[in-house]
């Protein structure tokens, strides 16, 4: 049994993990300042501490409190359209309080570290699948903000000895198989739960962004990858750390345009979905799929949900059952 600290752990992908890590019997602390996170997305077991990554007082108290086996890092903004806008959010948060996190790690001894980083890393890729030889050139401040912290772990390693794994997410998507947790953000910006709460009526047309892409339907493809395999692809690199730093590239190794995974949405749901052309999405790359060969080889990691439908099909049955996300979950308890 581990012991684990988890920042952004009330998060979508970071409250997956948790989830995994409870499962196999570990002991999790997870640092979150709820302005993302949901409390109720922390499941029964997992310690909540509420609380900002720049109180760097209470990072070092958390820190100094007994042994830690590795800190996962997931606390951070993630919107390649907001960071078009906000670049020095961007900068400030993710970068400057990142490094001072990596900063209190090597202060306390920690000496596993993973990093939840991004396909956002690769702009306008020269090739796909993306694999991780295919050169780094972000296409937005985001994704130059988890490269930055991905160059910091990298000289956390050859100078103090701590251990990383970057772990670049494709589009996470999907939600927890037994329906414990799900996706809910406000603002929703990502486009598989804007999809599923427009066939459920709860919202108008959904605007399509830009129909004009190289693509085959001139949408932009994403690679789709269940959150719940994201996890397990956690556990798994966190065991290769004892080998050495990794950066891996997550993904199903398959690429979805905008319209199918609006018909998907509509096969599963059964479903209409009304949607409407609009602008392109400032940053916004037409097309990201991701070769996972190097995690699948290294860890033996495979992806569970491989097909569009079935990723779908988790996140649409946890969006029926809570029509207004972790708020139901609030007010029952309220109640
Ligand atoms: N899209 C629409 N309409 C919408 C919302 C999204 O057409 O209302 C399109 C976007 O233009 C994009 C695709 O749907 O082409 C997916 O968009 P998301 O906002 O769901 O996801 P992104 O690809 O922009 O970004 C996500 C995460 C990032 C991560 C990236 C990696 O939010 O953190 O995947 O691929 F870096």
């Amino acid at each position: 049994m581990g012991r684990y600290l988890v920042t952004g752990g009330a998060g979508f992908v970071g409250s997956h993990l948790v989830a995994a890590l409870l499962d196999r019997g570990d002991q999790v602390t997870v640092l979150d300042n709820l302005r993302m996170g949901h409390r109720t997305a922390v499941l029964p077991g997992a310690q909540l501490v509420v609380g900002d990554l720049a109180d760097t007082p209470l990072v070092d108290r958390l820190l100094s409190d007994g042994r830690w086996d590795a800190v996962f890092h997931f606390a951070s903004r993630s919107l390649v359209g907001e960071s078009m806008q906000e670049p020095f959010l961007y900068f400030d948060e993710n970068v400057a309080l990142g490094a001072r996190l990596i900063q209190a790690c090597v202060r306390h001894g920690v000496t596993r570290f993973v990093l939840s980083s991004t396909a956002a890393l690769f702009g306008a890729p020269p090739r796909i699948p993306i694999d991780e030889d295919v050169p780094i050139d972000p296409g937005s401040p985001y994704g130059e903000s988890k490269w930055m912290l991905e160059r910091a772990l990298l000289w956390a390693d050859r100078i103090y000895g701590l251990r990383s794994a970057c772990l670049r997410y494709f589009n996470a998507a999907g939600s927890d198989p037994d329906g414990r947790l799900g996706e809910d953000h406000t603002p929703e910006t990502h486009l598989v739960p804007l999809v599923i709460d427009t066939a459920l009526g709860r919202r108008p047309a959904l605007q399509v962004f830009g129909d004009d892409y190289p693509t085959p339907d001139g949408t932009c493809l994403r690679d789709y990858v269940h959150v719940t395999d994201l996890a397990d692809a956690h556990l798994r690199a966190l065991e290769r750390l004892d080998k050495g730093s990794v950066a891996y590239n997550l993904g199903n190794g398959r690429g979805h345009s905008v319209l199918e995974v609006i018909r998907s949405v509509e096969r599963v749901s059964g479903r209409r979905v009304p949607y409407e052309l609009a602008a392109r999405r400032p940053g916004d790359p037409a097309a990201l799929v991701a070769s996972s060969d190097r995690i699948m080889r290294e860890t033996g990691w495979r992806p569970r949900y491989t097909q569009l439908d079935e990723i779908v099909a988790t996140a649409l049955r946890w969006r029926e059952a809570h029509p207004r996300g972790y708020d139901d979950a609030v007010s029952a308890v309220a109640g």
